[in-house]
């Protein structure tokens, strides 16, 4: 049938969009970049994103994820604060707004009926709102006062993964974009960072078999499994427990690593897998510290680092990318890992039992 020819000689839609990933951040560096190399996006959003005083960041699942580390992009490289809000308890648990707020949806589908409520109600009370989509005709798109198009490609499989990757390298841009607006000096090219970033997912996808093997020796049998991280590493890990949940049905929960001791470290059993990421230096040791405490009441831990922090015991390294955009490449990992667990454990790989591809009833 028809889906079989987009699928192309891949056994699963999943792992052709993960494998689209280093095409998809080359396209939108083509796309966002001016003849000189500088980013500049549309100047309604750059001056939006100029006025406001606090950008509110409302979002669901996986594009949530990926609204905690724009969050992360924005203040420290646009110095403008930000709240990331999951957008069903937005409506009925609204925060003290600032004078001059600016909504950001994130929405790979455009579609998303928790996002709609919010953005019909900001709308009422006179707020600007910024849609970031994959779909650019999308009713989130059509009914918002700006559009950022994520350029990713459809995505076919429920598991989210290169509309993920698309949407932090899209915040990424805007919030470089902002930061020129404002006169701030960037001490990095994200052109180029973010070109380095397209590699190191390329240098990533052609380590399947590792992946493979990795899955197979933690995840084959287990009930559950815990991802811990802490800084930027924390949200890739949200991602990556959220990942293998949707596609493995293994209970899984991403945790910083310092709260472990504050109640998780009691679900540690003999072999539970616990996967860590450690790509941030500042926060290198202690994480490991965590990973020390888990192993000595009977976890499998898998180290997941990143080049230049690696210690001899890590499972895996990925290449060495900006500590702003680890996110970025360390996801693809994850999703390789989830993608193999689904497999070797029957599920359903493109359409996991009881999840949508968008959620358009409330
Ligand atoms: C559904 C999908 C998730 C997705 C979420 C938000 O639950 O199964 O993969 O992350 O909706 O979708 P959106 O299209 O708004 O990004």
């Amino acid at each position: 049938d028809a889906s079989d020819i987009e699928k192309g000689t891949y056994p699963h839609f999943m792992l052709k969009e993960i494998d689209e990933q280093p095409f998809v951040i080359r396209n939108i560096i083509q796309k966002y970049q001016n003849e000189d190399g500088t980013v500049r996006l549309d100047e309604d959003i750059r001056q939006a994103m100029k006025s406001s005083d606090r950008i509110y960041i409302i979002a669901a699942g996986t594009s949530y994820h990926a609204g905690l580390v724009g969050k992360q992009l924005i203040e420290k490289i646009a110095q403008r604060p930000v709240e990331v809000h999951i957008a069903s308890e937005f409506l009925y648990n609204m925060p003290l707004l600032s004078e001059n707020p600016l909504f950001i949806f994130i929405s790979q589908s455009g579609e998303t009926a928790d996002l709609r409520g919010v953005l019909v109600d900001v709308k009422e009370k006179g707020y600007k709102a910024l849609t970031i989509t994959n779909v650019p005709g999308s009713t989130l798109s059509r009914e918002s006062d700006f559009t950022l198009h994520t350029y990713a490609g459809p995505e076919i499989a429920v598991a989210s993964t290169k509309a993920y990757t698309a949407q932090m390298a899209v915040l990424t841009l805007l919030a470089v974009d902002t930061a020129n607006a404002k006169g701030i000096e960037l001490d990095f090219d994200p052109i180029q960072e973010l070109a380095i970033v397209a590699s190191a997912m390329e240098t990533l996808c052609d380590q399947k078999e590792k992946l493979e093997q990795i899955a197979r020796d933690y995840l084959a049998t287990t009930r559950n499994c815990f991802f811990i991280g802490r800084a930027a590493d924390y949200f890739v890990c949200l991602e990556g427990s959220l990942k293998l949940k949707e596609i493995s049905y293994i209970q899984a929960e991403g945790f910083a690593g310092g709260e472990l001791k504050h109640g998780t470290i009691a679900l540690i059993e003999d072999g539970t897998p616990v996967i860590a990421i450690a790509t941030q230096e500042h926060v290198n040791l202690s994480i490991r510290g965590n990973v020390k405490e888990v192993a000595a009441r009977g976890a499998h831990p898998c180290i997941i680092s990143m080049e230049g922090l690696e210690h001899a015991e890590d499972a895996f390294v990925i290449p060495k990318v900006h500590e702003y955009l680890t996110s970025l490449a360390t996801v693809i990992p994850l999703q390789l890992i989830s993608y193999y667990a689904a497999l070797h454990r029957d599920c359903d790989v493109d359409k996991p039992r009881n999840l949508a591809k968008s959620v358009t009833v409330e």
